[in-house]
């Protein structure tokens, strides 16, 4: 193998690797739909945006960065499937995690904690140009 193709296959290889740590959205698949059509009662809720922002800057930004671009591999927030994702399959996700791929469960927040970081993200998702 030329050094040019092996570089290339390297390339390649370590793309694929960057794709699979990005997340990829197998959990949605997961979601019942009783969870997935739950509405957040917090939608557009001033205090709960400002709560969610405390919280997500506390439990999330380490892994998803604080403007939740994605950091170390970890996915983006600000995404395409995540604006797509329903508040109900977000509130899924935190409550169980996605454990083998690294993201923990939030089953230790209250419920109500876990709304006000959706709306946050909501949030951040329209203050932030899709990428
Ligand atoms: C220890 C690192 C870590 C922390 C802390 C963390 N996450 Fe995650 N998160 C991950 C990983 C890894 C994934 C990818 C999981 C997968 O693909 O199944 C992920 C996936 C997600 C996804 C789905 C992304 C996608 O594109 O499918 C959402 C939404 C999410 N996290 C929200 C949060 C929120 C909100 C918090 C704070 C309460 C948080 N995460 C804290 C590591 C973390």
């Amino acid at each position: 193998m030329s050094s040019r193709s092996f570089l290339i296959a390297f390339l390649f290889a370590a793309s694929m690797l960057c794709f699979a740590y990005a997340g990829d959205g197998k959990w949605l698949m997961h979601v019942p739909d009783r969870d997935r059509t739950r509405i957040n009662p917090y939608v557009s809720n001033a205090d709960a945006r400002a709560a969610g922002a405390k919280l997500f800057a506390r439990h999330c930004a380490e892994c998803h960065g604080s403007d939740a671009a994605g950091l170390h591999g970890h996915p983006a927030l600000v995404s395409a499937r995540i604006r797509h994702a329903s508040d109900g399959e977000l509130q899924w996700l935190l409550r169980n995690g996605s454990l083998r791929k690294g993201m923990p469960s939030w089953s230790s927040l209250p419920e109500q904690q876990r709304w006000q970081i959706i709306t946050y993200l909501r949030e951040l998702q329209q203050t932030t140009p899709q990428p």
